[in-house]
Formats: structure tokens, sequence, C-alpha cells
């Protein structure tokens, strides 16, 4: 498919921005598991990095590429991370967490110096919202918080396993899918979400990636803010 082989041509054009001996953030989703398997390529071939991955999956995915891993425990400096987004608008703001791993991902984000993201072109959008915004909410105020979003003009789902029963993250939270449509102004509904008690983290990242690599055909676009 056009979009997979984007997806990896975005994901190799991203091991620019990896040196010898850099902690590695390691995103989750399927354009960040094509950069984790090149990176692993690299590690056979004697390249040395430390990855932290951003969830149980890329952590199992790098584990079985034999990518030696750290945890924010012993290192709390990240050189750079790669990792996909939903949505990207042009001031390099993102939607995340359609893989359900953003809680994780910003934390690692914002201990990163250079966050990269790699996406295949369908994610660039001139305004966010298109993408359902995924908010991770404590189970204790799943309905709270999802009446106070809607009073904020979304209409919310809680995301759903194939079996009906609701998708827990990697911290045992569940998902609210929020479609908001456009989103006038996402650093103040950013804000909003923040100040909610109940809601853990939303998938909202601004002012977080450095850069962003688009792969369009076989061209890549970089966007650097
Ligand atoms: C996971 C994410 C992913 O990076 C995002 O959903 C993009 O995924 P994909 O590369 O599979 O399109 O935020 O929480």
């Amino acid at each position: 498919m056009a979009n997979d082989q984007e997806k990896e041509a975005a994901a190799r054009a991203s091991l620019q921005f990896v040196k010898d001996g850099h902690v590695v953030g390691l995103g989750t989703g399927s354009t960040a598991a094509y950069f984790i398997r090149l990176l692993g390529e690299k590690v056979k071939n004697g390249m040395r990095v430390r990855g932290i991955p951003t969830s149980d999956r890329s952590r199992e995915l790098a584990e079985s590429l034999g990518i030696p891993l750290t945890t924010l425990d012993e290192c709390q400096e990240i050189a750079v991370t790669v990792d996909g987004a939903d949505e990207v608008d042009p001031q390099l703001r993102l939607i995340k967490g359609g893989g359900g791993a953003m809680l994780r991902e910003k934390i690692v984000a914002s201990a990163t110096k250079q966050l990269v993201i790699v996406a295949d072109a369908t994610k660039q959008v001139p305004v966010l919202g298109k993408f359902p915004l995924p908010v991770e909410v404590i189970q204790f105020a799943q309905a709270l918080v999802a009446k106070r979003i809607t009073a904020l003009g979304a209409k919310v789902s809680v995301r759903l396993n194939g079996d009906g029963t609701p998708y827990v993250t990697d911290e045992r939270n569940h998902i609210l899918d929020c479609r908001f449509g456009q989103i006038a102004d996402a650093d103040v509904l950013a804000r909003q979400l923040s100040e909610m008690p109940g809601v853990v983290e939303h998938g909202l990242f601004i002012r977080m990636a450095s850069v962003v690599l688009f792969a369009r055909g076989s061209e890549i676009v970089e966007l650097r803010r």
C-alpha cells in the first residue's frame, strides 16, 4: 500500500537524526514501528543506542530486535524521539493517541531534546480535529469527564476493543475519543482538558515537535518549528 511505503520512507529519513551513543525515544504506532525495525538494523550493524519505549508493544518490538533499552528511572534526558502522529497542522501541533499510547508518548516527548515526527502525507492538515481527539481518563471519572467534554462541543465515545469491552491503556486507564470537528483554538482546548480533574492526558501535542518528516510518494518534506 502507498501509505505503508510512505510511512517506511518517513521512518527511514528520520534515521539521520539518530547518532551513535544517543538515548532514543521509541514511539508507538505503525510508522514508529517502521522506525524501530530500521533502528534494529542499525544496532545489528554496530550502532550503540539505548531506547526508551513509549508503550509495551514498542518495548516488545525493540526487545525482539535486540535494541538495548533503558528507562526514565535511569535516564531523564533523551536526545531524540521518533514517533508518529494522527494529524499535524502548519504550526506543527499534533493530534496523537490513535494507537492509545499518548500518555507515555507525551512524557517521553517532554524529556526529549528533538522530537521527530514521521508520517505519511495524509496526516498533514490545515486545521486539527477531523481525527477524534483521544483523551485518557481514570476509570472512576470517565462519565463525569465525558459529560464535561460533551459540554465543550464534542461527540464523545469510550474507545472499545473488538469484543465491545473498553480499551485499557498501558497505565490501566480508558480512552475517550472526542469528535470536535475543526478545533478552532487547539492551545485553549489543550489547557481546558489539562485542567479537568480525571483527565490523565490528552492527545494534543503543542510546541513539542521539532521536526516533522512527511513522505509524499517518494519525496520527503521536512518541516521545522
Ligand atoms: C499512538 C500514536 C501514533 O503515533 C499515531 O496514532 C499514528 O499511528 P500510525 O503511525 O499507525 O498512523 O499517537 O498513540
